[in-house]
């Protein structure tokens, strides 16, 4: 079901309101930036949790720092006014939630500065981004935006025009998702996931400077790796062709979650299937996302509905 009500500079409205003039900023030029923040069912627990959503507000307040968008709201009352849109959506089931900050004037000329801002935020039903049953993946004839040319670290709309013409370069030709490169040549990341090797029993990933966005998603599988599976990340320039030999290769992002890819360029990763340590973050993931870890339900769940049972 479609969600009832969005919030708009200040206030919850119901969705035919949802409506922006043909002529906003940010649509005609892409002057904004967004999130993506899921939210997870718990059944046991009858609760919506939130994954992350300090952490995504946090790079929200990055990416509004470098498009000079004035964010009216502190972290905690973003947090509030998302879990008060689910609660007044009624969602009871897995959510995407976007907040969006951009540029919303209606004048003709392109610029960040004295241009008023707007903020808008939704919460939609969503199910999986990509297949977590093992992708094939090619690498991308287009490469990864700059940092110079529209700052990979914010999550910039406009800069998804860039994914999109990767992601859709590889459905066309037959494949589930582009691996894009620097314009240096090495991998950067997928086309709206960041990507892991394993190799020798390690974690390898493109370094922030690598023209990445620096995902969540990317942080959780350092850590998790690190403390639950034994698995340390090496933070580090990566060959395109280091994806033909490695182990293992994942994609990993908040809409991706933890996607194993079993083929880059028509050559199998390992013998083509997912791999076991692929597997086990998988499993681990989703109980950590949907709250049935203590620990990490405390440090990175935000519950919705007030009641939050207390179990261990
Ligand atoms: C370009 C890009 N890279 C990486 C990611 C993964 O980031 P996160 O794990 O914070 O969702 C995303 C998704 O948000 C993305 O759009």
């Amino acid at each position: 079901m479609n969600a009832k009500e969005f919030f708009m500079n200040g206030k919850f409205l119901s969705a035919e309101q949802g409506f922006i003039s043909v002529r906003t900023h940010g649509f005609a030029y892409g002057t904004g930036c967004f999130e993506g923040i899921r939210g997870y069912w718990n059944e046991r627990d009858q609760q919506v949790y939130l994954f992350r959503a300090r952490e995504h507000y946090e790079r929200l307040v990055h990416s509004c720092k470098i498009l000079q968008i004035a964010l009216p709201y502190s972290i905690d009352q973003l947090i509030d006014i998302s879990t008060e849109l689910v609660r007044r959506n009624g969602q009871k089931e897995d959510v995407y939630i976007r907040p969006v900050a951009y540029k919303s004037s209606l004048a003709l000329g392109v610029r960040l500065h004295d241009v008023e801002d707007s903020f808008i935020l939704t919460s939609e039903p969503q199910g999986d981004y990509v297949s977590t049953r093992g992708l094939r993946c090619c690498v991308s004839s287009w490469r990864r935006i700059d940092d110079n040319a529209i700052p990979a670290r914010a999550k910039v709309i406009g800069s998804y025009i860039n994914a999109a013409l990767a992601k859709s370069e590889a459905i066309q030709n037959g494949f589930d998702e582009a691996i894009m490169l620097t314009s240096e040549g090495h991998v950067s990341e997928g086309s709206a996931e960041n990507i892991f090797l394993v190799m020798n029993g390690e974690f390898i990933t493109p370094s922030p400077s690598e023209n990445i966005l620096l995902g969540i998603t990317r942080d959780s599988v350092m850590r998790l790796g690190q403390r639950e599976l034994a698995y340390i990340t090496h933070e580090r320039q990566v060959d395109r062709t280091e994806l033909y030999v490695a182990d293992e290769v994942f994609l990993c992002g908040t809409g991706a979650q933890i996607a194993p890819v079993i083929s880059v360029d028509q050559r199998p990763v390992g013998n083509g299937e997912i791999g076991t340590v692929g597997r086990r973050l998988q499993e681990l993931y989703f109980n950590v996302v949907r709250g049935n870890i203590a620990e990490y339900r405390e440090q990175w769940c935000t519950p919705v509905y007030v009641q939050v049972p207390q179990h261990k």
